[in-house]
């Protein structure tokens, strides 16, 4: 890749404390990670919901979406991930600009790369959630008929079969898709937010 240095930054007349107050409520990343079926799309979709009936700007980018798209170049080896993420958390950081919560999906296997994006923040801009379900529970959801296709060797490098997911080591919230209600997963991260003051109902 071939680094620019010839590039001067311009700061915004806008800023983000502008935007915040203006909307009455922080923003930050709700960073979602797991693997696949475990859930995170769906809770995604569920908190953004959540959001938009409290008046809350919110912006939800989901792998599978992103991949037809911004990243469509990008597919499952190691490299690919990490730069997928890294893009995600480019495109985050300019959502928390812009005032909103950034709320992404992706399974995120890497501890590294969780950690990359995790520094491009401020400490209270990044919420790691470790949505959690065990591998045999995704395995028998297989919403999208793909644990099937990696059993068999049609699919390479699937998370949890022949690729690895690095667990979360201390993420903001864990939520257990396999042993909690859908309402009530939606309703922990929301309780977060107000919490820690980022949002108030
Ligand atoms: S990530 O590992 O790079 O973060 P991402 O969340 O963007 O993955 O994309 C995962 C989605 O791509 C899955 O939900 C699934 O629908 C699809 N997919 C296709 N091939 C694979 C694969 N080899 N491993 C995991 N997911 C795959």
């Amino acid at each position: 890749m071939t680094v620019n240095n010839n590039l001067t930054w311009h700061d915004t007349v806008v800023t983000k404390e502008m935007r915040q107050k203006r909307n009455q409520h922080k923003s930050a990343v709700l960073f979602f990670t797991g693997l696949s079926g475990s859930g995170k799309s769906t809770l995604a979709n569920d908190v953004s919901r959540k959001l938009h009936e409290l008046n809350v700007q919110s912006y939800v980018l989901d792998g599978d979406n992103i991949r037809q798209g911004l990243n469509k170049d990008l597919g499952f080896k190691e490299e690919d991930r990490k730069e997928n993420i890294r893009r995600i958390g480019e495109v985050s950081k300019l959502l928390v600009d812009s005032g909103q919560f950034a709320i992404t999906a992706f399974i995120s296997p890497y501890q590294s790369d969780r950690q990359v994006v995790r520094e491009l923040l401020l400490k209270d801009e990044f919420i790691e959630v470790y949505v959690k379900c065990p591998l045999n529970e995704c395995e028998l959801r297989d919403p999208k008929g793909l644990y099937k296709k990696a059993r068999s060797g049609e699919i390479p490098h699937f998370t949890g079969v022949s690729s690895p997911y690095e667990e979360p080591v201390n993420p903001e919230l864990i939520i257990d898709t396999y042993n909690e209600t859908r309402e009530r997963c939606a309703e922990i991260v929301l309780s977060y937010l107000v919490d820690h003051q980022l949002i108030t109902t």
